[in-house]
């Protein structure tokens, strides 16, 4: 089976070729590509969704028609088209979604849409076996920091959510505090390292609450702060900076880290899957893989932890090998949770 995928929900332009054999539900990704639109909207200090859109626009179509060629794949070789249908930004969503309803009915080729985080839960099934059900992914990006509980291929249960910033945002606001570029999750890991995380003291929100819930607003404000004792922006040298990005890192990965394990445990159920952008943190990779006595982790691969179409096509892929087939009526959703991508 041959999977065109297309992700377009919010800053990635991305398109992926997967070709896998549906009886033994594996497969390798053929070819992908992928253009950010970091730079555009750097300058703008985080999304525009406006300007997200008309870059999709221009990017998309040329990027599939590349795509094919450097795979030597036909459009008569394709059996589903997937896409992203959601969540993520409407004008974003819409370019992708139409593209592909567009090319499927040209070509006689049916579309599946997927479920954005259905594609980052997944995404370790792209590099290796996925774990044994139940399992329990975080799924921590620019929008979501969610603990799901997953008994099935579309059997999704939410076990915890953060009630204010998502932990990719509480990174992306942090490093805007400090005067860092956006995307702020990939400055702070990286000034992080010649930091020292316990110069400044910051909250872990949450973390001794009976919940698994999260709360990163609180850390973000605590920032603030800290920055504005030590004489605001302007006075901050690059030691400075550097020990207050590893201390937020450490904040943000502490919480993820053991409300994680704490899930698990409680869920019975001791295998965690690791995704979105924020899962490429090595602080966090490496916090979790110390838990190795009580879980067993899963993780894609760190380019296959934030936007992509692999996992996108890879998500379809495991639904038709399963026999959900692709449904013909849908629409882009911005908002959709987790928990009603059931089949
Ligand atoms: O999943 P993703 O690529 O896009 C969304 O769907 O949001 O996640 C992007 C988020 C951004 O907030 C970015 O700052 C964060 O992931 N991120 C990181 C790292 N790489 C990306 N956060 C911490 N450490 C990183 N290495
Ligand atoms: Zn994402």
């Amino acid at each position: 089976m041959m999977v065109l995928a297309i992700e377009s929900s919010c800053d990635e332009t991305a398109v992926a070729l997967y070709k896998g054999v549906l009886e033994r539900g594996c497969g390798h990704v053929l070819a992908e590509k992928i253009a950010s639109q970091i730079e555009t909207h750097a300058r703008f200090g985080g999304v525009v969704p406006e300007v997200a859109s008309r870059e999709h626009l221009t990017a998309l179509p040329p990027m599939v028609d590349a795509l094919m060629d450097e795979a030597s794949v036909s459009w008569s070789e394709l059996d589903v088209i997937a896409v992203t249908a959601g969540p993520g930004l409407m004008g974003a969503l819409l370019v992708g979604s139409s593209y592909a309803r567009a090319a499927g009915a040209v070509h006689g080729i049916p579309v599946q849409p997927v479920h954005h985080m259905e594609g980052h839960l997944l995404a370790p099934g792209l590099s290796g076996a996925l774990p044994a059900f139940p399992f329990i992914t975080l799924l921590v990006s620019g929008g979501h920091t969610l603990l799901v509980r997953v008994d099935g291929i579309g059997e999704y249960t939410l076990i915890g959510q953060t009630l204010d910033d998502a932990a990719g945002e509480c990174f992306d606001k942090s490093a805007r505090l400090l005067g860092l570029p956006y995307p702020g999750g990939p400055e702070i890991a990286r000034l992080a390292k010649q930091g020292d995380e316990k110069r400044f003291k910051l909250p872990r929100p949450m973390l001794n609450r009976d919940t698994l819930d999260f709360s990163f607003s609180g850390l973000k404000t605590a920032v603030m702060y800290a920055v504005r004792k030590l004489g605001g922006i302007e006075q901050l040298d690059d030691q400075a900076r550097c020990d207050m990005a590893a201390a937020i890192e450490a904040a943000i990965c502490e919480v993820l880290a053991k409300k994680s394990v704490r899930a698990c445990l409680e869920q019975n159920a001791p295998r965690l899957v690791i995704a979105g952008g924020v899962a490429s943190n090595s602080t966090l990779r490496t916090l979790l893989a110390s838990y190795g006595e009580q879980l067993t982790l899963f993780m894609p691969e760190p380019k296959h932890c934030t936007d992509n179409a692999a996992m996108i096509a890879y998500a379809a892929f495991v639904r038709c090998s399963i026999g959900k087939q692709p449904s013909g009526d849908w629409d882009a959703r911005p908002r959709w949770p987790i928990e009603q991508t059931a089949a």
